[in-house]
């Protein structure tokens, strides 16, 4: 068996193309939506994620504004940036890129951002909004990967998803999201993590296993039910390349797998395009 690609590609762009109509509307209301990205230092990939943020946004018609720090920057200056977001009225929801270097308080930094420009849904109270199931932004990559299950007819409601790893921006989001009573949802959650000695045991029983640890190589396909589906949403960084945490041959068990690259990524940036101009819909509606 070959598994079929969950091109998050082809999706993310279906979603653009229907923003682009959206962003259209509200410019034609005097509301031109806008993003922004704070990075911080050089290293990784982080850079590269955020300058396609950007391309995404010009190809949607989404106005970007990018404040660049050295990796030494002080806690304060980061602050001063974070206000100064939070204070521009063109900036509709922006976004500090994790991971953020080891000197700088990460918790502290998603307090500072505006709850209503939290286009991350990262926020403590859009986190908390997330946990009761009011309305807020939903983290990119935990919707992401739910748009995208649900663009090829993965079954997931009643089914066992098995979410390995409890990271903030992926693991402990999704779990929480998966679970809820909401349509494509509404699963069977087991949130394994490698803590957890014999991952193998959980995942044999998983119809859908969303690897999220950042752990190269973690999901064998020894390891999944065949005809599941495979969602790899975890990498690492070797210093030269971006690894996965499933391993290609995977693709002969699964029925779906999520490809390392052009899969989970572009379904992430679709869903802070779709954040931004959910924003850009408040400011439009209050104005
Ligand atoms: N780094 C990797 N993924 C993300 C994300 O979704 N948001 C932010 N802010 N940083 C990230």
């Amino acid at each position: 068996m070959s598994a079929i690609t969950l091109d998050g590609e082809a999706v993310a762009s279906r979603v653009r193309d229907e923003l682009k109509t959206t962003v259209a509307g509200l410019v034609a209301r005097g509301v031109t939506p806008g993003l922004g990205t704070i990075l911080v230092g050089d290293d990784g990939p982080s850079g590269r994620y955020v300058a396609m943020k950007h391309a995404d946004c010009e190809a949607t018609g989404i106005t970007s504004h990018h404040e660049h720090l050295p990796a030494d920057v002080s806690m304060d200056d980061l602050l001063t940036v974070i206000d100064r977001f939070n204070a521009d009225p063109t900036i509709d929801a922006y976004l500090v890129q994790l991971p953020l270097p080891k000197h700088l308080d990460e918790e502290q930094v998603l307090l500072a951002v505006d709850a209503d420009k939290d286009v991350d849904g990262l926020h403590p109270v859009n986190l908390g909004r997330l946990v009761m199931g009011a309305n807020g932004p939903l983290p990119c990559t935990p919707a992401g990967i739910v748009e995208l299950l649900d663009a090829y007819d993965v079954p997931v409601e009643g089914r066992h998803v098995v979410v390995i790893g409890r990271g903030l921006t992926i693991g402990r989001p999704l779990s929480l999201l998966m679970a809820m009573k909401r349509p494509r949802c509404n699963a069977a959650v087991t949130v394994v993590h490698t803590g957890v000695p014999d991952l193998g045991r959980y995942v044999a029983d998983a119809d859908v296993v969303v690897a999220a640890a950042g752990s190269a190589g973690l999901v064998k396909a020894s390891m999944v039910k065949p005809g599941a589906a495979v969602v790899a949403a975890g990498v690492s960084w070797d210093g030269k390349r971006v690894l996965s945490d499933v391993d290609d041959d995977v693709a002969e068990v699964a029925g779906w797998l999520s490809p390392r690259i052009g899969g989970v990524g572009p379904m992430t940036r679709a869903m802070l395009l779709v954040n931004t101009v959910r924003a850009a819909e408040r400011r439009a509606d209050a104005s």
